[in-house]
């Protein structure tokens, strides 16, 4: 029996496009400018125009900026009661349009009806309502944070409205005020939110609107103006922005692209598991950044779930978006079905079969399963965003994770099996952001939302979301100029003070100590008399340390207790070798005070870390009723840390113990000047327990060094703390593989000081992974 039609009046939509007739300015200081360089936005479905907008001119963003950087501070100053009032306003306002938003999204980006109004509109308005709580709360919760400032916020086609609210939301309950850039495809939503802005009052300047392509979105990452950017998009631009921004101090967080798992267990309910499919790759034309792309099924039901997914998509209807039965709508734009035509077509050219349901003429595309499609396939590994999944089988639970991270990405992962020890079990061991057991693609405003590896870093939505937007109070206590070692001397010292010893130190490698690849060592002095050598590490040497601590990681495993008492075993080694570390301080000029003080304070320091390592726990999110939401602080792998230049031995402790407390292994390169500090920890790492390969220690050239493991793809974080060049050269090298980096200068905080310690560490040293589990109800 074949369905009837039955489309939604889109009147009221209609009406409203016709008021705006003359095209649409940008939102600026509260009011709507007048309507520029103007380009066609059409609904892609019946390839019409639906209106025209502006192309933002740098003058445009700059007047944005401007706008918004005047009305930062009054935002700021509100109380949070206040600002909670505005958000929840624009909740409320949102709910009372919801069918105009829901039918204007549809018209523009071609999603289904059903979607726009049933998904995307009330999400909107939740994350409203969340974050009007968070303006409430946010004192009590998370005291003494301050706003970001302005932030800059650009966004994709895919959830234009959802996505907007997603940024604008949290920048807002913080005290930001932003400038946000819709997709060019998809801009009416967010104009028509500018509108409801003014309806409710918002105060003017607190958020702009600028409409435009890449260029606009270019002069909003380069603007000097802007304290914070947000994007989501493709990991492309994503390494685009991160390389601009290098130096800059803005604070970045990225919600890049996916290539998710979506992984059925041989137990699975295969009914429930096929609607999971429908769901994770043919909701929203399977233009979704977290979409389920590539099954992993069992081998021991792959016949049967294929048989019974095959059926399900013969059911599917695409076609009219307008239409309230559509499953699958249009693609958003002609380029993005060329785009996904030309990934489809290479991928059948490499031998893959390609099973397809129908559609029709124009900006459609059927729904896809690919099979007999290898792993390192253009369609198993690249991201096509659109209804295209692939199907590949697995024998056993390892078999499952192994094909399950073999991917640039991680953002998130869908298990199915009812075996919920399993589903668990793989979950831990999965990298993803997020992780749906026996569901997909879930969303709500108080889970996190973000991914590992290439799929970007920051999270979106809940208590970690907020954190994005604040200030830590305990970010850098001043400005601080940063330091440029001397250059490094490498011949022979006429003589060595107290040299009747050796007192050439080596790098330290695998829980061993080793020579360095150059076989030189260079001169580490005490006011003009050197007092040793520290071995020259080079590129060499970093890649083996990097090896050493990707072979070490079995210590992400240990639990919080076997990991606090390596730290006060390391704490008590160091206090019974108190008086030697002391002496090594003092010989680099450092006053018997203050070098007791260091070691003192190092010691305790061991200690407090020993103490967060079974306590910095996560948390779980009140999501929906029939989930439980775990969000779960998982350390982040092999870290680079580059400490600073003064206060030798605290620099070097202060970076390594939060980052091996939360389980990660690494690779330290300790202050060039006085390294001996840091080499003197070798014997007692030796007698703590600490397992090799999980602290790895290489003297030398501090920003050559750090140069390479920025670079290096098999360092998934960075921390440096040097000069300014440095912090922009660790961030733009960043780039290649999206690590997550923390730069600073190393004088603008007092290690000696509580500055030196803290949850801040701590949360730098860990990526919050969100689990959702069926539960209840
Ligand atoms: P895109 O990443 O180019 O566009 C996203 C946003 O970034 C848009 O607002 C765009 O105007 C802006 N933009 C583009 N270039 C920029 C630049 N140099 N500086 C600042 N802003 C810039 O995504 P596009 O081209 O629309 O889609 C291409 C592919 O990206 C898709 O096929 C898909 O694979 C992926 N994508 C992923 C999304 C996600 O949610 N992860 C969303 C959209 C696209």
């Amino acid at each position: 029996m074949e369905y009837g039609v039955a489309p939604e009046d889109d009147s009221q939509a209609r009406k409203w496009l016709a008021k705006h007739e003359g095209g649409f300015g940008h939102f600026i200081d509260g009011a709507m400018t007048k309507p520029g360089d103007l380009f066609e936005v059409r609904d892609p479905a019946s390839d019409t125009v639906l209106a025209r907008v502006t192309q933002g001119t740098a003058s445009d963003v700059d007047a944005a900026v401007s706008a918004a950087r005047k009305a930062q501070s009054g935002w700021a100053k509100l109380s949070g009661h206040q600002r909670a009032k505005h958000l929840y306003a624009l909740a409320r306002h949102i709910q009372q349009h919801s069918r105009l938003l829901a039918v204007l999204e549809t018209l523009d980006s071609g999603k289904p009806i059903r979607e726009s109004r049933d998904i995307d509109i009330p999400l909107v308005a939740r994350h409203f309502y969340h974050h009007a709580g968070w303006a409430e709360i946010l004192e009590d919760e998370l005291p003494g944070h301050t706003a970001q400032g302005v932030c800059g916020q650009i966004i994709p086609w895919n959830f234009p409205l959802l996505m907007l609210s997603w940024k604008v939301a949290p920048a807002l309950a913080a005290g930001n005020t932003v400038v946000l850039k819709p997709a060019e495809y998809t801009s009416l939503t967010a104009l028509a939110f500018a509108e409801i802005a003014q309806e409710c009052g918002i105060p003017k300047g607190v958020i702009n609107i600028v409409t435009g392509d890449g260029e606009t979105g270019a002069a909003i990452v380069g603007h000097e103006g802007i304290d914070k950017l947000a994007f989501t998009g493709s990991t492309d631009v994503g390494r685009i922005l991160r390389e601009r921004t290098a130096g800059s101090g803005k604070a970045l967080t990225l919600e890049l692209g996916g290539k998710s798992p979506f992984v059925v267990f041989e137990d699975a309910d295969l009914d429930a598991a096929v609607e999971g499919v429908v769901d994770a790759i043919w909701f929203n034309q399977g233009q979704v950044c977290c979409a389920g792309s590539r099954i992993l099924v069992a081998e021991a039901v792959a016949e049967r779930f294929e048989t019974l997914l095959r059926a399900r998509m013969k059911t599917l209807r695409t076609g009219d978006p307008m239409d309230k039965s559509t499953d699958i709508g249009a693609i958003v734009h002609p380029s993005q079905l060329a785009r996904i035509r030309e990934l489809v077509e290479k991928g059948a050219s490499e031998g893959a079969t390609l099973t397809q349901g129908s559609a029709p003429q124009g900006c459609f595309f059927p729904p896809t399963l690919v099979t007999d499609v290898e792993p390192a396939s253009v369609l198993a590994t690249e991201e096509i965003f659109g209804p295209v999944v692939t199907l590949t089988t697995f024998r056993t639970p390892s078999d499952a994770v192994a094909l399950a991270n073999n991917t640039r990405y991680g953002l998130a992962a869908s298990i199915w099996s009812e075996n919920v020890n399993l589903c668990l079990d793989i979950a831990g061991q999965v990298k993803a952001g997020i992780v749906w057991i026996n569901s997909t693609n879930i969303f709500d405003a108080g889970a996190g939302f973000g991914g590992y590896r290439e799929s970007g870093f920051g999270r979106e939505g809940g208590r970690e979301g907020m954190r994005a937007y604040l200030r830590n109070p305990a970010a850098a206590t001043g400005k601080g100029k940063g330091t440029t070692p001397a250059e490094l001397e490498t011949g022979p010292a006429d003589t060595i003070k107290g040299g009747e010893i050796d007192r050439t130190a080596k790098l330290y490698v695998g829980g061993r100590q080793a020579r360095p690849d150059s076989g030189y060592s260079y001169q580490v002095k005490g006011g003009k008399a050197v007092v040793g050598l520290a071995g020259l590490g080079n590129r060499k040497d970093i890649r083996n340390a990097v090896e050493a601590a990707h072979k070490a990681k079995g210590w992400g495993k240990a639990t919080g207790h076997n990991r606090a008492q390596v730290l006060y075993y390391i704490g008590e080694n160091l206090s019974v070798r108190g008086a030697e570390f002391a002496a090594r301080l003092e010989s680099f000029g450092a006053s018997r005070k203050a070098a007791e003080a260091e070691v003192e304070t190092a010691v305790a320091r061991c200690f407090w870390y020993a103490a967060q390592a079974d306590k910095f726990d996560g948390a779980v999110h009140a999501t929906k009723s029939d989930f439980v939401t775990l969000a779960m602080n998982e350390p982040i792998g092999v870290m680079g840390l580059v400490a600073p230049t003064a206060q030798p031995l605290l620099g070097a402790i202060s970076l390594v113990l939060p980052a091996i407390a939360m389980g990660n292994r690494v690779v330290l390169v300790p202050s060039q000047t006085h390294p001996l500090a840091a080499t003197d920890l070798y014997q007692v790492l030796d007698t703590s327990d600490v397992p090799g390969g999980v602290v790895n220690i290489v003297t030398g050239p501090r920003d050559e060094l750090a140069k390479t493991l920025a670079a290096h793809d098999g360092v998934d974080a960075m921390w440096y703390f040097g000069n300014a060049e440095g912090c922009q050269m660790v961030e733009a090298q960043s780039a290649g593989n999206l690590k997550q980096t923390w730069v600073e200068a190393d004088d603008a905080r007092d290690w000696g000081a509580r500055a030196g310690q803290g949850r801040l560490f701590l949360d730098r040293a860990t990526q919050v992974k969100n689990i959702w589990v069926a539960y209840g109800a």
